[in-house]
């Protein structure tokens, strides 16, 4: 049994609150894929349409393969359900997101969501929250930015690619990775550094409405 046999298991339960005609928000990465994928089918068992907004091309890919609509965030007045993953989970369900670089569109659509449902796998749960913090930030602020979150304790790193080209996110800006060791206060320090000129958005996420906990026995929980 692997987690994706525990994302198929869940899928059908998390798939139950989809609604003909609901425009659903779409996060990315394996999470978010693995649920456009169950969707896809799920869509065409029960007849139903919807309106997808992806939040990266690698996702919209996906959705397209499936044959899901897609619409663009100015065309909608609503987002009834958000599906999507996270890199890692704390006690209180704040949340780590951004590892592919998707976390602006991610807490865009999120913030207007009726419902927002996280998938991820055990691997990700944490007591407190202590991974590189993804903070998007504009080219211009490369430097001025290092400079302020080292202020609040950070350690940032420009995410590059292989052979060390910088990552430049799908809206043109590259992405610094905050080691900020054991984060006992996230919601203070996103405020924090959100207000640094040049920061474009900050990979904390509040507590979503459901999550799914993926486990490796091919079973999940619901938190
Ligand atoms: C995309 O930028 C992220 O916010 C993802 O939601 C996060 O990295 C989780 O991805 P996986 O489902 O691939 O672990």
């Amino acid at each position: 049994m692997t987690i994706d046999d525990a994302i198929k298991a869940l899928s059908p339960q998390a798939l139950r609150m989809v609604r003909n005609n609901y425009v659903i928000g779409l996060g990315s990465g394996r999470a978010a894929t693995a649920i456009v994928r169950m969707l896809s089918s799920y869509l065409k068992k029960k007849k139903l349409v919807v309106k997808a907004i992806p939040t990266s091309l690698q996702i919209k890919i996906e959705a397209e393969k499936g044959g899901i609509s897609i619409v663009e965030p100015d065309q909608i007045s609503h987002i009834d359900l958000v599906f999507d993953g996270a890199d890692q989970i704390d006690a209180k369900g704040n949340m780590i997101k951004g590892g592919g670089g998707a976390l602006l569109r991610e807490k865009i659509l999120i913030s207007i969501a009726k419902k927002v449902v996280i998938i991820a796998d055990e691997s990700k749960f944490v007591r407190r929250l202590n991974l590189k913090v993804p903070v998007e930030v504009h080219q211009f602020a490369r430097n001025t930015a290092t400079i302020q979150i080292r202020k609040y304790g950070g350690i940032p790193h420009i995410r590059v690619l292989e052979r060390d080209y910088p990552f430049v996110t799908e809206n043109g800006n590259i992405i610094l990775d905050c080691d900020f060791g054991e984060i006992s206060r996230p919601k203070e320090l996103a405020t924090k550094i959100i207000e640094i000129p040049g920061v474009i958005e900050v990979g904390i996420f509040s507590k979503p409405d459901i999550i799914y906990k993926a486990k490796e026995d091919g079973k999940f929980e619901i938190l």
